[in-house]
């Protein structure tokens, strides 16, 4: 047998890379390419090179070894440099990154994005200019980080229908939820942390308000069921309400409340949600903590598996940029019909079934009222429950602090209509002997 440089001789030219950022994940995957050369080429069968390279500033320090790189401002050049094979987004942001990725497909370049909020909301478009011009747009990166959750589904549960997908699929949130929860500490100074860490998004309220796993969540929700990108039809909540107080009466219901992304296929239609959850302890996925990202997927044939890694920061996610780059090189000589398909079904064969408006979820609530302590203010409220055909799992009532006249009552609801649970609330909110605004968190048992 040869050695590896014996063999690398023979090795075609090298595939050229031009990258649109050197960011948190462009570093990543500078790096990674540079100490992994080897094994990357070995697997891919070429050599992969990054030639060119888009930043803002072309002075800032960087903490990769950019030798070889030629580095530019105009993004467009990058683009257009006829060297080019495969153009790798990394820069963010909707606008330039949907005209810079148009015209490498148009240009017959294949690419890999990280950009989940291009793909969310653009991604019906860049598919059909894809396979217009038999080019691939591979973007791993763009859903939870370092797991390989796209090609699991896509490729790895192939054979499945699946039924449901959920999971944590935001790094910044999960750390500021673990971190309040483990060491008491505040949400800012921990978004703070998660900044300085590179995991929060440009802007970090795409976060903490549920916008970045809504964008995520609608890729899932395509590659698991089929149907198009539809992230104007995705019901998003973020974790900015969530109080130390809710957290503690979960805990003392035995569940930790997580920032959830869950998408199920009902007989009616589908549900594409994310908000925060009342998670039972028991469950794995109420164990994942810090930066980490898990995701369950239930479907037919194999029944329910779980993904768990890093979802966000610099080598994470240049792994998975890495793994769809050689993913790309090794298509290079397969006929662009025999590809696997973007979003994991013939783009021919989609499904027209509707997403459900969120009246139409079927979810199980946790109920925190501020009510006077005073008799028959529960004989109400569960009046009020039952007439909208909402049973009760379970209830806990807390002695009212020194001097107060009201008293915390929590409320876990089974299954229903939300639209049921939402006329509820607005029932008991209307009633003298509750004092404000009911705080509802959705429960996910998770069983399947
Ligand atoms: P970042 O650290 O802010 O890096 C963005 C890079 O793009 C920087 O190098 C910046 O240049 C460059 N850039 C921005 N606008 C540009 C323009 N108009 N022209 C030329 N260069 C431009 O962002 P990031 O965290 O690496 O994220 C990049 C993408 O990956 C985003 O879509 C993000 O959602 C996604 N993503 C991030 C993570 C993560 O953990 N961070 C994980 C998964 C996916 P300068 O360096 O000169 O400012
Ligand atoms: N801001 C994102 C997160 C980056 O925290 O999950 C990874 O997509």
């Amino acid at each position: 047998m040869r050695s590896f440089d014996q063999q690398s001789e023979t090795i075609l030219k090298p595939v050229i890379i031009g990258l649109l950022g050197l960011g948190t994940v462009g570093q990543g995957v500078a790096s990674i390419l540079g100490r992994n050369a080897e094994e990357i080429t070995r697997r891919a069968g070429r050599k992969i090179e990054v030639r060119h390279a888009a930043v803002r500033d072309t002075g800032k320090s960087r903490s990769t070894d950019l030798s070889g790189i030629e580095l530019t401002t105009n993004s467009s050049d990058v683009v257009n440099q006829p060297d080019v094979d495969i153009v790798v987004e990394l820069m963010g942001g909707t606008d330039d990154a949907l005209k810079l990725v148009l015209t490498a497909i148009e240009q017959g370049k294949h690419v890999v994005t990280a950009n989940k909020a291009l793909i969310a909301m653009h991604g019906n478009e860049i598919f059909s200019a894809a396979q217009k011009h038999g080019v691939v747009v591979s973007f791993e990166p763009a859903v939870a980080g370092g797991i390989p959750i796209i090609k699991a589904i896509r490729e790895g549960l192939t054979a499945n229908r699946i039924n449901k997908v959920a999971g944590i699929i935001n790094g910044t949130g999960n750390f500021i939820l673990t971190e309040m929860r483990d060491k008491g500490r505040t949400f800012d100074d921990v978004l703070q942390e998660a900044q300085q860490l590179g995991y929060a998004e440009a802007d970090p309220t795409f976060d903490v308000e549920g916008i970045d796993a809504a964008h995520k969540l609608t890729i899932l929700a395509s590659i698991a069921f089929g149907i198009p990108l539809q992230f104007d039809r995705v019901y998003t909540e973020g974790i900015t309400r969530i109080s130390r107080q809710d957290v503690q009466y979960a805990e003392a219901l035995g569940y930790r409340i997580k920032h959830l992304g869950v998408t199920v296929e009902r007989e009616a239609g589908i549900e594409i949600r994310v908000h925060p959850a009342l998670v039972p302890e028991r469950k794995l996925l109420a164990n994942v903590n810090g930066v980490m990202n898990a995701v369950l997927v239930d479907s037919d044939a194999v029944g329910e598996t779980l993904y768990y890694g890093p979802g966000a920061g610099a080598e994470p996610t240049g792994s998975s940029v890495v793994a769809d780059l050689v993913d790309v090189v090794r298509t290079l000589t397969t006929d662009p019909e025999n590809r696997v398909p973007h979003l994991a079904f013939q783009p021919d064969l989609l499904s027209e079934k509707p997403v459900l408006p969120s009246g139409d979820f079927l979810t199980a609530s946790y109920l925190r009222l501020l009510a006077a302590d005073k008799a028959g203010v529960m004989a109400d409220v569960t009046r009020i429950l039952a007439e909208n055909e909402i049973s009760i799992e379970a209830m806990l009532q807390k002695e009212p602090a020194e001097g107060e006249q009201e008293v915390p009552v929590i409320l876990l609801t089974h299954l229903c209509l939300e639209s049921n649970t939402d006329k509820a609330i607005a029932e008991i909110e209307k009633l003298a002997s509750i004092k404000q605004k009911v705080m509802r968190i959705r429960v996910e048992s998770l069983d399947g």
